[in-house]
């Protein structure tokens, strides 16, 4: 009997810092994941600026993406883009370039929520069935669960998100961007616990009290940048732990899912697991290269939606940078 060849999904990530590019198979088998990041010396992010970065190098990565996955994009059935959250000069680069794929080349297409995407690529890549997934990156810090027939965000920050936080407090130390992996190996040499304000509201968390804070106490020099470190992510992570536990209570669910970049940090992996061991219930972390922003997730949970039967229509395919997790319509589970 002949056998039908799964389809293939182009991906379109560009909701921040990163460009990415990927090709997915209709089955799940990720052919490439092409990214590159904004970066800058000094730390923050001009949307404009890295709007600019993404038109320069899409073309490459596109390119690149469909060689690593030997594919030309004739072989290309759909192509999926980050339609929402976003920055809104980043999120209409890659919308642009999504429209003008699938319009120039009569390819389906299909808009995707990328904090949605983060959680549904975890389940593929670790074969969670129905977890909360703490989701820690560098605008967005939420807890999001799958419940009613939506995924609803149990918790979240009340102002920045955790990596953005992290990144300010590197800077404040004199270290460059991205901040959260050097602040890691820091954190190893601390030695001393210094108590910081400990803030969850309810099932939310606040950063801003605890980074003022800690810029205080390192201006003050009483305090080693190491033991500021490693006190910092104790506090926090322990925040982010506790309000996905409440969300586990809640909704009753034995799974927990990392996802973010943040989720990067083996300190908060190894506190998540304990958490999750103490409550005999299962912890998933899926590799770095789908912890961090990436195309893969866009084209997989594109996949999704098309076999549910979504359609875009170009005229419809705006971004929407505000666009809330529990506001999207979920048809395929
Ligand atoms: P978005 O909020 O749109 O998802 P983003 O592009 O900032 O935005 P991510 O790539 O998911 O998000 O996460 C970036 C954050 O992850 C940064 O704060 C960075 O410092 C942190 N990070 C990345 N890699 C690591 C790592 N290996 N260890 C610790 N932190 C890391
Ligand atoms: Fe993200």
């Amino acid at each position: 009997m002949k056998q039908t060849k799964p389809y293939l999904c182009l991906g379109i990530e560009s909701t921040a810092h990163t460009f990415g590019a990927s090709v997915v198979s209709g089955d799940g088998n990720v052919l490439s994941n092409e990214r590159k990041l904004f970066t800058t010396e000094t730390g923050g992010i001009v949307p404009q600026q890295a709007a600019e970065h993404h038109v320069q190098i899409c073309e490459e990565i596109i390119q690149s993406a469909l060689e690593k996955a030997k594919k030309s994009i004739k072989d290309i059935k759909l192509v999926s883009f980050s339609q929402s959250p976003g920055l809104g000069h980043c999120l209409r680069i890659g919308g642009m370039v999504a429209r003008s794929l699938a319009s120039i080349h009569k390819k389906d297409l299909i808009g995707v929520n990328h904090c949605i995407a983060h959680l549904e690529i975890g389940r593929l890549a670790t074969k969670a069935k129905d977890p909360v997934l703490l989701y820690a990156s560098g605008a967005n810090t939420q807890v999001i669960a799958y419940e009613g027939g939506k995924y609803r965000i149990f918790g979240e920050t009340l102002d920045m998100g955790t990596g953005n936080f992290i990144d300010t407090f590197a800077r404040i130390l004199g270290l460059g961007f991205p901040g959260g992996p050097k602040i890691y190996e820091l954190s190893l040499k601390g030695k001393n616990f210094i108590p910081l304000p400990y803030t969850v509201k309810g099932m939310d968390v606040a950063f801003s009290g605890i980074l003022t804070n800690l810029e205080q106490k390192f201006r003050s020099g009483k305090f080693s940048k190491e033991d500021l470190a490693f006190s910092m992510q104790e506090t926090v992570f322990a925040m982010l732990v506790e309000v996905a536990e409440r969300a586990m209570a809640h909704t009753g669910k034995e799974e927990l899912l990392l996802g973010g970049g943040v989720a990067c940090n083996k300190r908060l992996q190894e506190m998540a697991k304990i958490m999750c061991e103490e409550r005999g219930a299962k912890c998933f972390i899926p590799p770095n290269e789908f912890l961090v922003d990436n195309a893969a997730m866009i084209a997989w949970q594109g996949i999704l939606q098309y076999n549910a039967g979504d359609r875009l229509k170009i005229e419809k395919a705006k971004v929407d940078p505000y666009l809330r997790t529990d506001d999207v319509k979920v048809t395929w589970r």
